[in-house]
């Protein structure tokens, strides 16, 4: 539905900068729920202006449905309102002096594309009634809760009835409930829709929950892209393993290749099932979540057993729904979840098992 092709962008007056695009690829399949990630500054927003043809790229081309719209060798840009694509901006950009109708039915009246005037009524009322408004049609635009008036934003993005749609952190100004509930609402809406969507937002949690893939990015380049549970579960870099969730970040030196690889780290040696790539001797990371952590009982031998570990709880957090846990293993830490109903004080010896298919290795490069 949607292909990037190593877009390049660097904005005017930002020479010296790095670029804010250095080669950004990506597919997207038709009815995905897409969501381009990653931290402040990395290019998500100029990302999406230029898919939608607010911004040009330098270079690059973007297809949709079979349709080039931007080619810098063949000098092709259609223009944004020829695109159709609608867009939510994480400030809504609400009408305040108007009502719900009014607000959905402006593009109709005042946007590129106006539609007869006998049409406006009929299609603002189906975009109400997909986004479950119309009831609210004649509330003004004040009196609505930051949810209701986050889906007036959206029913006036689909009033064309476009073929793409484009979020940009649509979600951020919601307080953290309500975000929530709407994380579950705006994804059910859309694929109940079958449109396809490219959503940005720097938050991993939401990105995990909502999307069918997504683009991991920094500084100007997709790092790893895949579904939530690949970058979760296998990331490929040392930052993406930090940004995806928390997790234990194992430093230590790769002393067998593999597969099975070993890791001589602070805590042990650490077996992994595979070290991709990495020769033997490299300076690693030992990618562990806590999740991975599975802790034995009490009476569980330890010594000599590949990949068990003593060790002791140095410090825990009680959350309600998990217990976050330190360990002291051999010369390093290891964190780990424990239940809440298991009683595990400070000093409590503790003996846990690093499934080798949970570690992932990964480059000691800067995070
Ligand atoms: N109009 C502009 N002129 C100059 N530089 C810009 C402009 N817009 C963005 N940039 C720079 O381009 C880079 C990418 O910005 P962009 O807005 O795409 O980031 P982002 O990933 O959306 O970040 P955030 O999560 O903070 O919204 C940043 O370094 C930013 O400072
Ligand atoms: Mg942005």
């Amino acid at each position: 539905m949607l292909t990037v092709e190593s877009i390049r962008k660097r904005f005017a007056g930002a020479e010296d900068a790095p670029a804010a695009l250095d080669g950004v690829s990506f597919h997207v399949a038709p009815g995905d729920f897409f969501t381009l990630l990653g931290p402040s500054g990395c290019g998500k927003t100029t990302t999406l202006q230029c898919i939608a043809g607010l911004e040009a790229p330098d270079s690059g081309r973007i297809t949709m449905g079979g349709d080039v719209v931007f080619c810098s060798e063949r000098r092709i840009a259609v223009p944004a309102n020829r695109r159709n694509l609608g867009m939510v901006f994480q400030s809504y950009a609400i009408w305040p002096h108007m009502t719900v109708h009014e607000n959905v039915a402006f593009p109709l009246v005042h946007g590129m594309r106006k539609a007869a005037s006998g049409e406006v009524g009929p299609r603002v009322r189906r975009a109400l009634e997909r986004v479950k408004l119309d009831a609210l049609a004649d509330r003004p635009a004040p009196l609505l809760s930051g949810g209701q008036q986050q889906r007036v934003a959206l029913a006036r993005a689909l009033v064309h009835e476009p073929r793409l749609l484009l979020l940009d952190e649509p979600l951020s100004n919601l307080d953290a409930k309500l975000r929530d509930q709407m994380r579950v609402e705006l994804r059910q809406l859309v694929k109940s829709l079958g449109i396809t969507t490219v959503f940005v937002t720097h938050d991993q949690t939401e990105a995990m929950a909502m999307s069918d893939r997504v683009a991991l990015m920094r500084q100007g380049r997709v790092v790893q892209l895949g579904s939530p549970r690949d970058l979760f579960l296998k990331p490929a870099s040392a930052f993406a393993a930090d940004f995806m969730g928390r997790t234990n970040m194992i430093r230590g030196r790769l002393v067998q290749a593999g597969p099975p690889a070993a890791i001589a780290t602070p805590l042990g040696l650490i077996g992994s099932d595979g070290a991709p790539g990495l020769p033997a001797g490299a300076e690693v990371f030992a990618v562990v979540r806590p999740q991975a952590v599975t802790v034995l009982p009490d009476d569980a031998p330890a010594d000599g057993l590949a990949n068990v570990f003593r060790g002791r709880v140095i410090a825990q957090v009680f959350l309600g729904d998990v217990v976050e846990a330190d360990l002291a293993v051999g010369e390093g830490s290891l964190r780990v979840l424990l239940s809440p109903y298991r009683e595990a004080p400070v000093g409590a010896a503790l003996t846990v098992e690093i499934p080798p298919a949970h570690c992932v290795v990964v480059p000691a490069e800067e995070r």
